[in-house]
């Protein structure tokens, strides 16, 4: 995709180029080259190529944003993958509101995944960002959708912000670098530490930062948050001025929320039961997993892995259920020779803490037949085993 300046993108707010974007609404990206000819018969070529660009954005942003957001909004190739997924805002912008938080200077605000969240509660937002086609981005996103009189956007470095006056400081630096993404939060841009000193300064504050990061980086005086929605883990919140000490998983949607100031002990290691409990991503990585097993009356399988297991069945929000059937040494011809005698042809193949990879056991095993099955690759009390079940439905 060739850059977009600034310039560029002003001629997409033009009405022509409003017109010529809202025309793309449908277009085929496998169409491109027939499209863009057609188009540059009537409009200037880079105007053709901008709004080609931005109808590719925004199709991609569908999922991130809704249908219904995404074509009304704007983005920038890495704005978009950046921002925060709306479901993910909008419940941390809801957090911020019941806190009475009334105005929030969003630090770093990209395209404003957050700063629109946020807005849309009412909350008075400024936005600020370096990058000036972001900041552009942003302005245009806060007009498309009504909100423009809710947040001021700043083209500024962070650093240079004075945030008095606010009731709440939002940040979520950048976690790309020019080389991918970036693991050390000295490395984040503005660096981790900074962040912090910000957040310390105002009433209440929240950085996001990646799930991965290491509990012990975690400020004595923040609460941790690890974010999942529909099972998947999105990302961790530093939280300044909420429960200090705290941890916390929650789960979208919902939200269903666990948390702990005192977090129990590892649960003790036991026989495989007839249930297997796989706990959600954010449940393990905000290490909740003893909490969960608490809850369920249950044991772990092997002292390292985060499997839960149990003799009777307990309805949980924080864990996927299975009914397991068989427990065996893992073997590839012991498992084929199950599977047809079973006559398995949908396999799931589930696994943690065996190096295995899912796509290959398939394929070596050619699942055939009308029945399905769950085979989960493990460790039970540290010899690599396969459980064999199904998932429980329902409660
Ligand atoms: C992860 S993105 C923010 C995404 C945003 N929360 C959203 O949901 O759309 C990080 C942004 O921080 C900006 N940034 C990084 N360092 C900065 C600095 N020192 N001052 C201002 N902006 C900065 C980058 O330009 C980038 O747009």
């Amino acid at each position: 995709m060739d850059p977009v300046t600034p310039e560029d993108f002003a001629a997409l707010l033009t009405p022509e180029g409003r017109a010529l974007l809202d025309s793309l609404h449908d277009y085929d990206p496998a169409q491109e080259l027939a499209v863009a000819t057609r188009l540059r018969r009537e409009h200037p070529a880079a105007l053709v190529s901008a709004a080609l660009g931005q109808a590719r954005l925004r199709q991609r942003a569908v999922a991130k944003f809704g249908a219904e957001d995404a074509f009304r909004m704007y983005f920038t190739p890495g704005g978009g993958e950046m921002a925060t997924r709306a479901s993910v805002a909008e419940y941390r912008a809801g957090r911020l509101a019941a806190l009475g938080v009334r105005s929030v200077a969003d630090l770093c605000c990209g395209i404003g995944g957050d700063a629109l969240a946020l807005a849309r509660l009412g909350i008075r937002v400024l936005a600020v960002d370096r990058d000036p086609l972001t900041v552009a981005v942003a302005r245009a996103n806060a007009e498309a959708l009504g909100l423009a009189d809710l947040i001021e956007v700043r083209e500024a470095d962070v650093t240079g912000v004075d945030t008095a006056g606010h009731d709440a400081v939002f940040i979520d630096p950048a976690r790309r670098g020019g080389r991918g993404r970036v693991f050390d939060p000295e490395s984040y841009s503005p660096p981790l530490s900074w962040a912090v000193a910000a957040a310390r300064s105002a009433p209440y504050a929240a950085i996001k930062i990646a799930p991965g990061i290491p509990h012990e980086a975690v400020p004595a005086d923040a609460e941790a948050e690890w974010i999942s929605d529909q099972g998947d883990v999105k990302e961790a919140v530093l939280w300044f001025g909420t429960e200090p000490g705290s941890v916390r998983a929650t789960l979208l949607p919902g939200p269903r929320a666990l948390r702990t100031a005192e977090p129990l002990p590892d649960p003790e290691a036991g026989p495989v039961g007839r249930y297997l409990y796989e706990p959600d991503g954010a449940v393990i990585r905000a290490h909740l997993v003893a909490e969960v097993a608490e809850q369920l009356g249950g044991r772990l399988i092997d002292p390292t892995i985060a499997y839960i297991t149990a003799d009777e069945l307990r309805a949980t929000p924080y864990a996927t259920a299975y009914e397991i059937t068989d427990v065996l040494p893992f073997g590839l011809k012991k498992l084929k020779a199950l599977l047809r005698e079973r006559g398995v042809g949908v396999l799931t193949v589930k696994k943690r803490g065996s190096a295995i990879e899912p796509e290959e056991l398939r394929k070596k095993v050619k699942p055939q037949g009308p029945h399905s099955a769950t085979v989960i690759l493990t460790r039970v009390d540290g010899a690599p085993s396969m459980l064999i079940g199904a998932p429980v439905s329902g409660p």
